[in-house]
């Protein structure tokens, strides 16, 4: 038997310590958690995705009286990345989140279904995508790659027999 141990990485700061850009980036995704569609949970989440070409894309959560048939802010904006700039490198992605029943106070972190896809965008670009996660206290946590936010994920190879 053997224990081992991994390091992950993550940034703590607040909102005003953020470079324009991801400053700008989290405009964007407060403007996204507007158009939430989320009349169950009441809680609103905006995805922006920065691209290396400058685009910017949007994302919400999108409820449904079916519950399961929603699907979260960061998957509406990450698929519709795929399927319009399927070849285009994702630099950022910024999450914020709003309740109208409670006040958050700290950030939310992706669901797990979200980092798996996240992280397989990130595998198939070769290419780190930065995370920053921001609440509306204007607390933000940034982590440089989705890896860290999902250590062992599923990947493409365990499909096959080696
Ligand atoms: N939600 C997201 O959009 N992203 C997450 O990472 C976590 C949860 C949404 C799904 C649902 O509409 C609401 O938040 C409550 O779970």
């Amino acid at each position: 038997m053997q224990e081992k141990k991994i390091e992950l990485y993550f940034t703590s700061a607040y909102l005003s310590e953020l470079d324009n850009r991801d400053q700008e980036l989290i405009a964007n995704a407060k403007e996204a958690f507007i158009t939430a569609y989320a009349p169950y949970s009441g809680f609103l989440v905006g995805a922006s995705i920065l691209l290396e070409n400058g685009e910017i894309i949007n994302g919400s959560n999108q409820e449904n009286v079916a519950y399961p048939s929603g699907l979260c802010a960061e998957r509406v904006a990450m698929f519709y990345v795929g399927a319009k700039f399927p070849d285009v490198k994702i630099k950022t992605i910024a999450i914020s989140v709003f309740s109208k029943s409670f006040e958050v106070t700290d950030v939310v972190s992706p669901c797990g279904a979200c980092r798996q896809v996240m992280a397989e965008y990130e595998d198939k670009q070769e290419q780190s995508i930065k995370v920053i996660l921001h609440s509306p206290t204007d607390q933000v946590l940034i982590a440089n790659k989705v890896q860290d936010l999902l250590p062992f994920m599923f990947k493409s190879p365990h499909l096959k027999k080696h």
